[in-house]
């Protein structure tokens, strides 16, 4: 068997520079035998930092999202059902089929004035109350957020609550914290279905209620409330970071950014860049092998957890030359930010509208936008790559 990698030895750098881990990792070979931090269920776990492997890793049916066939249950299943991330076809494709139409490129687009129309609310109230502030407060973290719940229709929710809940479900300091926060999110979101139950919204939770009332073989009451979860931490959780990832790339490299308020056309570019680059999920959720699986050489036994690093397929120089370099010239495109094969991310378009508008507008509106201190730290976990706080000043 594999010799393990402990990446819990890897001490603060894990979290501060896990591009230089996984480039250590990936000069050994493409896939590794890992001790994950905080991972309690007892699988072997290995990981993918290779592009081409990981590439390889989503599209074979072999790596399951159904953690039964390895015979462990994901702490996030046990306390909120069964998500789309977690679900293998026909369940999968069942429960995307639900949802699939509310996030096409085409529903979306048709989103874009009110997107617009809630980024300059939050910029004019930003920019009347000083002239600095923690972006991602009174920015990047309210946009998106607002977008998904009004899309959901929760526009009435708890957000400050909700905001640690969800912190705290996927990027958690202990084991201990995760589980009440899991625990606590349950109860929150039963209490909110209840209450929605109760209206005849036509917005997207409320159809969902409607058919898990109608046929519950189509959308099970744990499927409801897992599909409710996944939808709003993705809304909480990831776009915000990409509104960050990338305002802070550009302030660090102000040739680019120079270049990109002459011509705007570059912005394309620069968000595919950002996701590559320092895109906002570093390691993609857990698969599983119900079989021995070789991939890149490595031999991964029945019964694994396998994790594709994003982070570490995204920056594999033999794909993305001087893969280190942020350049919004290059061609990101092809790059794993969003996944790849049936999981790959629903809410891409979504997020890709969001990013562009917030970040034209802002620069449009903060002609002399600077970073102002230190950058807050990283987030603890795996999983985002985000930080707590990104102080700017115009
Ligand atoms: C820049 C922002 C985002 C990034 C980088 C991102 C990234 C990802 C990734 C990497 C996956 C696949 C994970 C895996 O295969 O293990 C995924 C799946 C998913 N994302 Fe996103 N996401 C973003 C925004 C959103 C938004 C705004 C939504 C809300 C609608 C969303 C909803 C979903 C859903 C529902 C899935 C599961 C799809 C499936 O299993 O079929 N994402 N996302």
């Amino acid at each position: 068997m594999a010799e393990r990698v402990d990446l819990a030895a890897y001490g603060a750098r894990f979290t501060t520079d896990p591009y230089s881990v996984y480039a250590d990792l990936r000069a050994r070979g493409p896939v590794h035998r890992v001790r994950i931090p905080h991972r309690d269920d007892g699988a072997d776990c290995y990981l993918i930092v290779g592009y081409e492997e990981a590439r390889a890793a989503f599209a074979d049916p072999r790596l399951a999202k159904s953690s039964a066939v390895a015979g462990v249950q994901l702490p996030e299943e046990e306390a909120l059902g069964t998500n789309l991330l977690m679900a293998d076809p026909p369940q999968h494709t069942r429960l995307r089929k639900l949802i699939a139409r509310e996030f096409t490129a085409r529903r979306v687009e048709a989103l874009r004035p009110r997107i617009h129309e809630i980024t300059d609310g939050l910029l004019d109230a930003m920019l009347a109350a000083g002239d600095r502030a923690d972006l991602i407060e009174a920015f990047a973290f309210p946009l998106p957020i607002t977008v998904i719940c009004e899309l959901l229709g929760v526009p009435d929710m708890d957000r400050a609550a909700f905001r640690r809940m969800s912190n705290d479900s996927v990027a958690p300091p202990t084991v201990e914290v995760r589980d009440s926060a899991l625990a606590e999110m349950a109860a929150y979101l039963d209490g909110l279905i209840e209450a929605k139950r109760a209206s005849a919204d036509e917005d997207l939770l409320g159809a969902l209620i409607r058919t898990t009332a109608e046929d519950g073989d189509r959308l099970s009451a744990g499927e409801l409330r897992a599909m409710a979860f996944l939808l709003l931490v993705a809304g909480h959780e990831t776009t915000v970071s990409l509104i960050a990832n990338a305002v802070h790339a550009l302030l660090t490299h102000p040739g680019q950014l120079a270049e990109l308020r002459a011509d705007m056309s570059l912005l394309d570019g620069a968000v595919e860049e950002t996701l590559r680059h320092e895109g906002p999920v570093a390691n993609a959720t857990y698969r599983f092998t119900a079989e021995p699986v070789d991939i890149g050489g490595t031999v991964i036994p029945a019964g694994a957890a396998v994790i594709v690093s994003l982070a570490g397929a995204d920056r594999d120089p033999d794909r993305f030359p001087a893969p280190d370099d942020f350049d919004i010239h290059r061609a990101a495109q092809g790059h794993v930010a969003f996944g790849h094969g049936i999981h790959f991310c629903l809410g891409a378009p979504l997020a890709r509208i969001e990013g562009k508008i917030a970040l034209r507008s802002l620069l449009e509106r903060c002609p002399d936008l600077a970073l102002d201190g230190t950058p807050g730290e990283w987030k603890p976990g795996m999983l985002m790559r985000s930080r707590h706080h990104l102080g700017v000043r115009w």
